[in-house]
């Protein structure tokens, strides 16, 4: 039963109780008009409390319903909030925990609201590309006013209640348990004479309701690009203002019919199952015991090793921090403190938090001290040989049932395991850089790692709020072995006939936050540069455009070294295009007796994310993805794919994987064709008209 009904001291109880969150699926919604019918007609129900079981008032609609025939089918939570505003018994929504979209505007359809401090209340449907379509738009602003509603509105942030207490949304707050103050409320509205109160017969009061809403709707369309749903927030709130509640609700419909077909609200649906999906192994349970993670010891406190560490910091987590040599702890602890200066600075972070922060640092420069660690991280240099000497210290220091992880980029981190008599206990753990900052981290798991282990690792990632992702083990795991192809396309298509800041711009409009250039400008050309050089020795028979070499040979590592693809002013980051580089790129074509020709910004989009979900799909068939929306995670959370297309493996599907593998095998067939072998899983479902997702 999605819905619960009971009576007390005359008073009819009707309990959302549909876990996690009571989303207002559809069994939900029967039940609330069927409770509501069943109180109207009880003599001895003289008021009715509309309240959740669980940690929640309501989540909101029950968004696995959406585009479905489940959606629409009666009772809507229109007609369900019909019959609350119709009941000639007073309703009291009884708010604890979340209220948030439908949730929030069935409580807006109610008489009167009560609610328990702490909770979370929102209208968060823009983040899922939508507005608020049970009448939030229409009755928030009546309940708190314009300029506040329109806030909530057009931001989706939640706002704890207590901070709404005198806002006109609440009646009362309740003191002590919110269901007795419920009832008790109830009985005392029940000795008052009708008709009740409700939000839609309030006015919206405002000095200067159109200048306002002019003003909204240019700051929202500035802050929304490629975003269609914030701006008609707007346009719905101002129906209401302009042409009264019913016009303005209908309008409202309208909106959220168009905006829920729209690529971009399935993009953000996609991201926010996907993000929760991505914690879940398919042969790991969610009953698998965890081992208890309350001391974390990192080793190495350069780049990652620093970032690494704050991330513990920050969640109030005791880090044991190892370096080889009191100069370079001294170093890692001073850039640590800098980072959270410059929070400091900016007014992100009190000064006694910093302190606080950097006393959970415990320095050491001995082994002995990570005893006591559940979970150790190593960060050190990325050689085999170091890594063996940390991994073989580790294995005789530290406790049984430690967790050993590598930070490891490119490292087979089976190969490490074996440096233990642990395999089962060791994982890899690849955060992304800035690590202090990024979403992103890649679980890697090893042939050998324990289920309790990774089951652990996931639960630690969602205390330091990473966006975790599982991977098995291959070289560059989903992120770099993906990112590897998307970058030989780029490489070759300057040998072709493009520049560096073409591709980047056609990229960039596409939505990337950084094209290949930029970005490999940022993280220093010589990483790429030694991938290379080890792939030469061992996958010789994979073929590289060498004109990213030559740009090395030159020492123009990017940004670090002041020059890289693009040349740059001395402490300044823009990217300026070079002369030398360009002039070079052409030289360069000449010299392989390539004909330089115009390259399309569509072939450069193309050629880019299709090498992308060519891969991707290579990492499904081999299940060190096990899932295509953990691919599409990696690319929204570390790479800057844009989040309003859901991802490479969404886009694909969006863009038809017929269209994607006639566009493969157009490539495979130009010069530098080879580097085109097309999954057979994407020759598939081309054929089958099958999708990723
Ligand atoms: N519909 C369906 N499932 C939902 C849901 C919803 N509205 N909200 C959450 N869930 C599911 C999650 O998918 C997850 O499922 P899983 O356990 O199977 O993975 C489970 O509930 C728990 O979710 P979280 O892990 O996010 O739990 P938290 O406790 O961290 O957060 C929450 C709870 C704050 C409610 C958060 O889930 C959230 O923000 N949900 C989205 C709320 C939302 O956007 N509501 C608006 C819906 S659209 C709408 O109402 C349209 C209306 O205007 C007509
Ligand atoms: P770094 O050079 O900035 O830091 C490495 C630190 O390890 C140095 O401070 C060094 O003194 C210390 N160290 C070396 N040997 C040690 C030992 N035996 N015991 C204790 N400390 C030791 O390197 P960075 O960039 O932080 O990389 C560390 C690891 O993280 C590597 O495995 C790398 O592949 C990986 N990584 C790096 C990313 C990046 O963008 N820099 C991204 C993701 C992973």
């Amino acid at each position: 039963m999605a819905v619960d009904y009971t009576t007390r001291d005359g008073v009819a109880v009707i309990t959302l109780n549909n876990p996690p969150v009571n989303g207002l699926g559809h069994s939900t919604r029967a039940g609330i008009v069927e409770g509501l019918a069943r109180a109207n007609s009880d003599p001895a129900v003289s008021a009715i409390v509309i309240t959740g079981a669980g940690k929640a008032f309501s989540g909101g609609a029950d968004i696995t319903e959406f585009n479905t025939p489940k959606a629409t089918q009666e009772p809507t939570l229109h007609t369900v909030i019909k019959e609350v505003e119709k009941s000639a018994k007073p309703i009291i929504a009884a708010i604890h925990g979340v209220a948030m979209g439908g949730g929030l505007e069935l409580a807006l359809g109610a008489h009167y609201r009560i609610a328990a401090p702490g909770a979370q209340i929102a209208l968060p449907e823009v983040k899922l590309g939508i507005l608020p379509g049970a009448g939030g738009t229409q009755r928030l602003p009546r309940a708190i006013g314009l300029e506040a509603a329109l806030n909530m509105i057009v931001t989706g942030t939640p706002v704890l209640s207590e901070k709404l207490a005198n806002a006109g949304l609440f009646d009362a707050m309740a003191q002590g348990d919110l269901l007795d103050e419920a009832i008790a409320f109830a009985r005392q509205a029940a000795g008052k004479p009708g008709p009740h109160p409700l939000v839609r017969n309030r006015k919206i009061e405002h000095a200067n309701a159109e200048g306002f809403l002019q003003f909204s709707r240019n700051t929202v369309a500035a802050m929304s690009k490629n975003y269609p749903a914030p701006l008609k927030c707007v346009d719905a709130i101002a129906a209401g203002v302009k042409q009264g509640f019913d016009k303005g609700l209908a309008f409202e419909r309208e909106c959220f019919v168009e905006l829920v077909q729209t690529p971009e609200s399935q993009a953000l649906r996609h991201a926010f199952f996907g993000e929760r999906a991505a914690s879940k192994i398919p042969d790991v349970p969610s009953s698998t015991p965890t081992r208890a993670i309350q001391q974390v010891a990192v080793i190495g406190a350069g780049t990652m090793g620093g970032g690494i560490t704050m991330n513990f910091l920050n969640a109030g987590v005791p880090v044991t921090l190892l370096e080889t040599k009191q100069e370079a702890l001294d170093r890692g602890l001073a850039t640590i403190r800098k980072n959270y200066e410059a929070q400091v600075k900016k007014g992100k972070l009190t000064a006694e938090k910093l302190e606080a922060r950097m006393a959970l640092i415990r320095p050491t420069l001995t082994y002995d001290d990570l005893k006591q660690a559940d979970l150790i991280i190593e960060a050190v240099f990325e050689e085999l040989g170091v890594k063996e000497q940390v991994f073989t210290r580790l294995d005789e220091v530290a406790k049984a049932g430690a967790i050993l992880a590598s930070n490891t980029s490119t490292l087979d981190v089976d190969k490490i395991a074996a440096f233990t008599k642990r395999p089962q206990d060791v994982v890899g753990l690849h955060f992304f850089s800035p690590a202090n900052v990024m979403k992103l981290l890649e679980v890697v798991r090893g042939k050998e790692t324990a289920k309790d282990v990774l089951a652990t690792v996931m639960q630690v990632a969602k205390k330091i709020r990473k966006t975790a992702v599982v991977s098995g083990v291959c070289d560059g795991f989903i992120g770099n072995r993906m990112i590897e192809q998307y970058i030989r396309q780029a490489l070759y298509m300057l040998e072709e006939g493009a520049l560096p800041a073409q591709v980047d711009r056609a990229i960039e409009k596409f939505g990337f936050a950084m094209g290949p250039f930029r970005m490999s400008d940022l993280a220093g050309n010589d990483i790429g540069w030694a991938i290379r050089k080890r792939r030469y020795q061992e996958t010789p028979e994979i073929k590289y455009s060498k004109v990213a070499d030559r740009l090395c040979e030159q020492g123009r590592f990017g940004q670090k070294t002041g020059a890289g693809w693009y040349d740059y002013k001395a402490g300044e980051r823009n990217a300026l295009p070079s002369k030398l580089v360009d002039e070079m790129i052409v030289a360069y074509s000449k010299e392989v007796g390539v004909q330089r020709r115009k390259i399309s910004d569509e072939e450069i989009v193309e050629r880019l994310v299709y090498a992308l979900v060519n891969e991707g799909a290579m990492i499904l068939e081999e299940g060190i993805a096990s899932k295509a929306s953990d691919i599409d995670m990696v690319y929204l959370t570390g790479y800057g794919f844009p989040l309003w297309r859901g991802g490479p493996m969404l886009y694909a599907d969006a863009a038809g994987l017929y269209n994607v593998a006639r566009a493969i095998r157009r490539y495979a067939q130009q010069p530098n064709g080879d580097a085109w072998q097309i999954a057979s899983s994407v020759a598939e479902l081309a054929e089958s008209g099958g999708t990723f997702n």
